[in-house]
């Protein structure tokens, strides 16, 4: 796999999209009705609307509650502008970026989504794929629609992370970690954030919880240690498998102290997803943890929450450098990357947005999206004056537009 790092992709990819007239081709866009490609992520969202059924459709796009959280995160985008510098000559631009002492082509990760299953049959593999082809980290959800060994080999040397819901069991976690490990998953996310499921309205409304079906249970159906707590295998009783599945998967009872279990069982960089406290980013590092992933679950958890951008700042106060964040939560342009990495992130990770590209076109609806946000993230950095990520800082943004 060759991956470019030094690049000029935004110009390459403008040129390519106007010179054929952006169409799709005959296999992904004949079914669309102009036979090209989604561009604006308001496109995407359509398109994928058109391929869901109302359950799965709620399920991927809501919030929790009144989803006044999911509506914030794009709002905090919205009152941070971008103070471009002029001549600096930008002919020249790299979007790539160090990590925890990995280098990544682009300052973006396919954040965890489970349940994969329910937006496109190839699921999991067709995102981890089209993320693999290019270089880009993709993170496997606990509740992957394909186990994370499956994962794994559909990605090649593709960089791919593991993320952990917390179990009520500790051998289902040590079992899981174990998998992963040998599996070739390079780091460890722990979402903190999903104790229990949050009050999703649209869920609620139409009676649709995916895992009631069996669906995003690949990990826990294929491991031993979960096997282990069944009567019998789940092809042969799956209601119960399902039921046990709903007793371990999330553990409101979880504490830093036993997160300390997970750190030592973990031979790589650890992350903590869903904080957007600074006290619990200094207790994160206090624990062990090599990055913080300032989240709050797409707005899918605590409606009323802070919006991740916002919470972003006094984060990466607290921190001061001694880690990396990273930040999730509304991202859907280059504007909205270049803003979380001037006010603290290293990189972000992108959810609904690469879903909206799986449930219009699989693989290559994946790809699309990444593609077009490497391009446009590569023209926002150049105008904005900048050649590099690393010369990507606080004084590139400025708050509701004033400057003072
Ligand atoms: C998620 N997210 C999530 N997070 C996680 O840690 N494990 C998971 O299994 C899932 N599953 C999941 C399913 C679906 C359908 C969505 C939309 C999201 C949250 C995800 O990692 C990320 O935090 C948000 O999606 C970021 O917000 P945006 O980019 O969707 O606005
Ligand atoms: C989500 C996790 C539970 O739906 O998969 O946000």
């Amino acid at each position: 796999m060759a991956v470019e790092f030094g690049t000029n992709r935004g110009l390459q990819a403008q040129v390519g999209i106007y010179t054929t007239g952006n169409r799709a081709p005959d296999d992904v866009g004949s079914a669309w009705p102009d036979e090209r490609w989604p561009v604006s992520p308001d496109d995407w969202r359509a398109r994928a609307r058109e391929a869901l059924d109302e359950g799965p459709w709620g399920y991927l796009e809501g919030g929790a509650g009144g989803e006044e959280t999911m509506c914030a995160n794009r709002d905090a985008f919205y009152r941070w502008r971008l103070r471009p510098r002029v001549l600096r000559d930008v002919s020249a631009r790299d979007i790539s970026i160090e990590l925890l002492d990995k280098r990544f082509p682009a300052p973006f990760l396919l954040a965890p989504v489970g349940v994969q299953e329910i937006v496109h049959p190839q699921a999991d593999l067709a995102a981890a794929r089209a993320a693999a082809a290019r270089g880009i980290p993709f993170v496997s959800s606990t509740v992957s629609s394909v186990p994370l060994e499956g994962i794994a080999a559909a990605m090649g040397e593709g960089p791919r992370w593991f993320q952990l819901y917390p179990a009520r069991s500790r051998e289902v976690i040590a079992s899981m970690l174990r998998r992963a490990q040998s599996a070739g998953y390079e780091a460890l996310v722990v979402t903190l954030d999903t104790t229990m499921l949050g009050w999703r309205e649209r869920d609620l409304r139409q009676g649709y919880l995916p895992f009631l079906e069996g669906k995003g249970l690949a990990n826990y159906f294929a491991d031993p240690a979960f096997r282990a707590l069944l009567g019998r295998p789940p092809q042969e009783d799956p209601r119960a498998a399902v039921e046990t599945f709903l007793s371990v998967y999330v553990n409101p009872g979880f504490t830093w102290e036993d997160l300390a279990f997970c750190r030592e069982l973990w031979h790589g960089p650890l992350w903590l997803k869903g904080i957007t406290h600074p006290d619990d980013a200094i207790a994160a590092l206090d624990h062990g943890a090599d990055g913080v992933i300032v989240s709050n679950h797409g707005g899918r958890q605590l409606d009323g929450a802070v919006a991740a951008l916002d919470a972003l700042p006094a984060v990466a106060t607290a921190v001061a450098g001694r880690v990396p964040l990273l930040l999730d939560g509304g991202v859907r342009r280059g504007a909205d990357v270049l803003k979380a990495l001037a006010l603290g992130a290293s990189a972000v990770l992108i959810g609904r947005l690469y879903l909206y590209g799986l449930a219009a076109a699989g693989e290559a609806g994946v790809g699309r999206v990444i593609d077009n946000l490497m391009a446009d993230i590569d023209l926002t950095l150049g105008l904005c004056g900048r050649r590099s990520i690393q010369e990507v800082g606080r004084d590139l943004v400025t708050a509701d537009g004033a400057t003072g």
